[in-house]
């Protein structure tokens, strides 16, 4: 079966790329296919911009890669994917006005919904005003949760 997930933030340069990265390393080092993933943000402010350089720093420090460019979450996104995995309640709220029927936010998980070893967590915190310990603790955080979620998308064909 073939899963579209798309992963959002607020800016969609620090959460949600380094979610959409460390899912798409995980699935290609467990060999797991059909798996489409994206990431978008609420605000638009960063559109067209490669990840904040602090995370893409830190990422690559684990050996991930990060190339995505901004871009802001839109109706049709409900459409396009099956799973919108938002990192806070903000994002939720935002994410949660786009699409015309509530049928559709069945669509929508949050991320720490996903994590098993950092039960104290109730969102994904935003590192962009924190120092270098802040984008590590997220990294931490989305590692976990992408190894559950995986483990939860049935890959076989
Ligand atoms: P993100 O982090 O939502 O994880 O991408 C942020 C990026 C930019 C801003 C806030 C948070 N900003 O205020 O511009």
């Amino acid at each position: 079966m073939k899963h579209k997930i798309l992963f959002v933030c607020l800016g969609n340069i620090c959460r949600s790329p380094a979610a959409e990265a460390i899912m798409r390393s995980l699935s290609v080092k467990e060999g797991r296919i059909g798996i489409e993933i994206d990431s978008a943000g609420t605000y638009a402010g960063h559109t067209g911009e490669l990840p904040d350089p602090r995370m893409r720093r830190a990422a690559a420090a684990r050996g991930i890669e990060m190339t995505h460019r901004a871009r802001q979450i839109r109706e049709e996104d409900f459409e396009l994917f099956d799973r919108i995995v938002v990192m806070d309640d903000s994002n939720y709220e935002r994410v949660s006005r786009l699409p015309p029927d509530r049928a559709a936010l069945g669509k929508v998980y949050r991320f720490v919904g996903f994590c098993t070893h950092h039960p104290q967590w109730s969102y994904v915190p935003d590192p962009y005003y924190e120092g270098r310990e802040g984008f590590e603790l997220v990294l931490d955080i989305l590692e976990d949760g992408c190894r559950g979620l995986l483990a939860e998308l049935d890959t076989r064909e």
